[in-house]
This record gives C-alpha cells, structure tokens and sequence, in this order.
C-alpha cells in the first residue's frame, strides 16, 4: 500500500491568460476573508470568551494566519495549479494526507457555509423587525433548543436552499460583481467604525481582560474564522501577472487591510457597547441601533446581508468544487461529479451537499459550527506547512517566491496552529476526530483503490 503516492502536475503555461493584477487579487482576496466572522462572531466570542480584548486575539490570529499566508504564496509560485490546500499536499506529502486534507476543506466550505447563513439570518431578522415590524415566532428563530423554545432558524435554512438552487443553475463567476461586494463591506465596516466611535464609552474597556489571557486564547480559536479564505488568492496562480511579485503582495495586502479593519470595527464594537451584551447575532448593528440612529442601523444590516451573501456563494462554490476534485480524482465516486447537460454545474454533488449543509445551518448554533470549521481549516494549515518543509528538502519545483526565514517561521507557524487548534475545546475535538475516522473509513474502503492513481508508478502520475 502506497500512502505517499503524490501526483505530479505539469503546469500548461500560457493556458490561462495572465490579466489579473495587484489589485484584481487584493479583491480577491478581501472578498474571500471579511464576512460573517467580523459581522456576526466577534460580538459573541466578546461576550463569551475575551471582552474587550477581542483585540488581541484578532492579532495573534493576524501573526498565524499571515505566516501560513506567506507559506501558502509559496507554493502558489511552485504549483500555480487550482486546488490550493488539497494540490499542494497531493504534490508534496502524498495522497493519503490530501486526502484528510479535502475531507477537512469539505468542513471547510460545506459548514462554513452554514455557519455564515446563521448570521445572515440574524441580521435579517433585525432588518425586518426594526423596518416592517415583523418578527417570526420564536420556535422559528434559531437553531434547535429546547430550553430557548426554538426549534429552526428558518431565515437561515431557507438562505442556504437559495444558495444552493443557485449553485445547481450556475452562476458566473466575475470580478465586477467581486469589486461590487468588496467595496460594500468595506464602506459598511468603515460607516460603523466613523460613526460608532464617537459613542465609544471608555468604561466598557475596563476591565479589558475580563476573562484573562485564557480567554484570549479560547477567543483566538475562534475568531480566526474572521480570517478564513485568504487562500482564494493563492488559487489563481495561473492567471497572476507577474505571480513572483504580484501574489504573495495579494495575499500580504489582503490580511493586512483585513487585520487593521478587524481590530478598528473590534474596538469600535466594545467601546459602543459593554461585551455583556454582545451575545447577539448582528452585533454590529445592534450597536448602532443602540445609539438611536435608526438609518445608521438599517444601513450597516443591510451592508452584513448583502456581504455575509456573497460570502455564502463563494464557499457553496468551494464546497462544490472540492468534491467535484476528489470525484474526479476517484476517491469519491464519480457518480457525484457528473456535469448536468443543461446546467454544466456538478448538480449531484451540489443538491445532495446543499440538502446537508441546509439542515445543519437550520439546527445547529453558530459557534458549534464555527468551531468545526477553525479545526478543520487550521488542520489544513498545518499540512500545508509540512508540504512546504518537503518541498524545500526534495527541491522538486521551483517556486518564485521564498518565505524568508522559513527555518524559523514554519515551525512557528505549526506550533501556533497546534496551539490554537488546541483552544478549541473538548467537544470540537472529539467531533473532528469522528469526522476524521469516517474518512479514514472512506479512504481504505473505497479511495484508495479507486483513486485515478491507484497502482501507477510515480513517473506514470
Ligand atoms: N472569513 C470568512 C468570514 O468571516 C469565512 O465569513
């Protein structure tokens, strides 16, 4: 049995035209990480793990995060292949680890997509209470509680089957729209942060720390999620100008402006309004409303519906083209794959994944989900960093871009991932364990002799 079988990708240069620029994936990469973690997670993790010092956890996640931004640029330059994580560790660990690792993304996408229609609903739920005065019953109003009397988040199952019917038909994917959006959330987060902050009462900030610094890192787990995506930059390699140079400053330039609007929305947010009272699902323009600006708060939720959708779409679309991938590589049945005649979208895979996603987003609370995505997303991580560690020792491709330093920046980079996956909590673990054992389950019963590279010798691959 060959576990470390990897699979060699010769890179058609010139398939693809090079047009996008600095810019075009500075956009990219924006579109893909502020969305529901800032708009919906920050308020709770504030009020249930770090206070006001949600500010320091959005910065060690910035440090971790960018690191593995850097290790991910580079090896965006020595496989400028679509496929991110899942390319990258089949090229440089081997087939078994890709393998967790695209069962991970499948989390990744699938979950988070839930997960961010959570907080959609949330915020549409207050649009529609504040503006029209309407307000669905209780048992309709959130994830599965008996205690709360709530048995749906109706708003959020019904977001997600939207999705997902969207998906089925197709949409195009188009950097206008992208723009559109990202300049969206970034007019929002800059409206709260303009007009919040002369409502920033300096009593809220103290005790600043409420929690300690273990709340800190529990908070940090958490709210990396605010940071997820970045990766959408490194998955357009081949179409890059310039990739040597115009990559890892998409991917840098991306987290950077994300970090800073983080930490400013953050403070804004816990000097509006002491963190007791954040344990709401749109935060943001909660805070708003408070200050009686009734205009303010309406624009800031509809600001979080339009970008938290968009967000939605592009992990559906993620989540389809994982397994659409793995299909297509034989460890998933290929059945799941097939092209609808009409559609030319993966329909199987995208009804059958909605239907599941759709229901988790129903019941299940947001946190529980976030959660599950982090471990997932950052186990991803992690490989990646091993990949990079192997590739620089094989020397089997040749990347344009180094990570400076690297002998000191990955192990850095997979202790804090260890260590914040570690924050997570007992229950989040057990559940990545499950879901990891089932795919182990998958692999040796059904991937591993029917991958498209099963009995091939490496030169064959
Ligand atoms: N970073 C993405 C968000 O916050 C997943 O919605």
């Amino acid at each position: 049995m060959d576990l470390l079988r990897r699979k060699c990708y010769t890179v058609e240069e010139g398939k693809l035209v090079r047009k996008l620029g600095v810019v075009d994936l500075v956009a990219l990469g924006i579109g893909g990480i502020i969305g529901a973690g800032i708009f919906v997670i920050t308020g709770k993790v504030a009020h249930a793990y770090a206070g006001p010092g949600i500010v320091l956890a959005f910065l060690l996640c910035a440090v971790v995060v960018g690191i593995s931004a850097f290790i991910y640029a580079e090896l965006s330059t020595a496989y400028p292949i679509s496929g991110s994580a899942y390319s990258y560790t089949y090229a440089t660990v081997g087939e078994f680890v890709a393998w967790l690792v695209a069962w991970n993304l499948i989390v990744e996408y699938g979950v988070a997509t839930a997960a961010v229609a959570t907080g959609w609903s949330g915020y549409m739920r207050t649009l529609l209470k504040e503006n029209l005065g309407l307000e669905l019953p209780t048992f309709l109003s959130g994830p599965f509680n008996l205690e709360k009397g709530t048995f749906i988040d109706l708003l959020a199952f019904l977001a997600l089957v939207a999705v997902f019917l969207l998906l089925t038909v197709g949409i195009k994917e188009s950097a206008t729209v992208n723009n559109i959006m990202v300049g969206i959330k970034l007019i929002t987060l800059l409206v709260f942060v303009v007009f919040g902050l002369p409502h920033i009462n300096f009593d809220n900030l103290n005790p600043f720390l409420p929690y300690g610094l273990t709340g800190v890192w529990h908070a940090a787990s958490m709210i990396i999620f605010a940071y997820l995506g970045f990766d959408a930059v490194s998955t357009v390699a081949e179409e890059a100008k310039d990739p040597k140079r115009t990559l890892p400053a998409g991917l840098i330039l991306s987290l950077a402006i994300s970090t800073a609007l983080y930490i400013v929305v953050s403070f804004t947010l816990v000097g509006m309004v002491n963190y007791k009272e954040l344990n709401v699902p749109d935060a943001l323009a909660y805070a708003m409303f408070r200050t009686g600006n009734h205009t303010l708060g309406s624009l800031i939720a509809t600001g979080a519906i339009i970008t938290i959708t968009s967000v939605m779409i592009v992990m559906g679309l993620g989540f389809t083209r994982v397994v659409f991938a793995l299909s297509r590589d034989g460890l998933l049945p290929l059945w799941l794959s097939e092209v609808h005649p009409r559609f030319r979208t993966p329909y199987r895979a995208t009804l059958l994944g909605g239907l599941v996603i759709s229901l988790l987003g129903g019941f299940l609370p947001l946190e529980d989900l976030a959660k599950l995505v982090n471990i997932g997303t950052l186990f991803a991580y992690f490989w990646v960093a091993v990949g990079l560690i192997l590739l620089r020792w094989r020397g089997d491709a040749e990347p344009t871009f180094k990570l400076p330093a690297a002998w000191f920046f990955v192990p850095l980079n997979m202790a804090l991932l260890l260590f914040v996956m570690a924050g997570l909590g007992k229950e989040t673990w057990v559940r990545f364990l499950l879901w990891n054992l089932l795919g182990l389950v998958i692999y040796f019963f059904y991937g591993y002799r029917n991958s498209r590279y099963y009995e091939r010798t490496p030169a064959e691959m």
